[in-house]
C-alpha cells in the first residue's frame, strides 16, 4: 500500500468527467487500498479516485460507521434535505455550507465487480453526494451558498478544540 498526493484545487484533472471501471482485477484491488490508506492518513471522511489524479468512477466514504468502497455508483433515490458544514480534502482550510439531500439511496459494484445497494442519511448521504459530484468535476464550492470567512473559521476551530 502507499499513500497517494491528493489533488487541491487550482488541478484541470478535478474538473475532469471520471470514466466507469470495467476491469475489477489486483490493479483495481490495489488503487483501493492506496485510497484508504490515504483517506485515513488525510483524516477526512470520503475520497474520490480524481482526487489522486484517476480519472475513474470510485468514491470511498467512512463516516465512522465502516467504509464503503462505491464503484461506478449511480444515484437512485434521494428525499429531504438537510442545510450544513461541508469540507474537501482537495480545498483545504475552507468550509461552506451546502444544501444536501438528507436521505440518498444509490448502487455501486463492490471491488469484485458485484452490484450491491446502500442508503443513508445526514453525514453519510451528505458525504455520497459530496463524492459523487467529484465522478462529474463538481466541487462543492460551486454549490455552496455560504462560504465560511476568516473570522468564522477562527470560530469554528476555537469551538472544536473546546
Ligand atoms: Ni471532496
Amino acid at each position: 500500500m502507499a499513500l497517494r498526493k491528493i489533488l487541491t484545487v487550482g488541478e484541470p484533472t478535478l474538473r475532469k468527467i471520471s470514466r466507469k471501471v470495467t476491469a475489477f482485477d489486483e490493479k483495481l484491488h490495489a488503487l483501493l487500498d492506496d485510497m484508504a490508506e490515504t483517506l485515513y492518513d488525510a483524516d477526512g471522511v470520503g475520497l474520490a479516485a480524481p482526487q489522486i489524479g484517476i480519472l475513474r468512477r470510485i468514491v470511498l466514504v467512512d463516516t465512522g460507521e465502516g467504509l464503503f468502497e462505491l464503484i461506478n455508483p449511480e444515484i437512485m433515490e434521494t428525499a429531504g434535505e438537510q442545510d450544513g458544514l461541508e469540507g474537501c480534502l482537495s480545498v483545504p482550510g475552507e468550509y461552506g455550507l451546502v444544501k444536501r439531500p438528507n436521505y440518498v439511496k444509490l448502487r455501486a459494484q463492490d471491488r469484485d465487480g458485484n452490484w450491491y445497494e446502500v442508503d443513508g442519511e445526514g453525514l453519510i448521504a451528505r458525504a455520497f453526494c459530496h463524492e459523487y459530484d467529484h465522478l462529474d468535476g463538481r466541487l462543492y464550492t460551486e454549490i455552496a451558498h455560504h462560504m465560511l470567512s476568516e473570522e468564522e473559521l477562527a470560530e469554528l476551530h476555537t469551538n472544536r478544540s473546546e
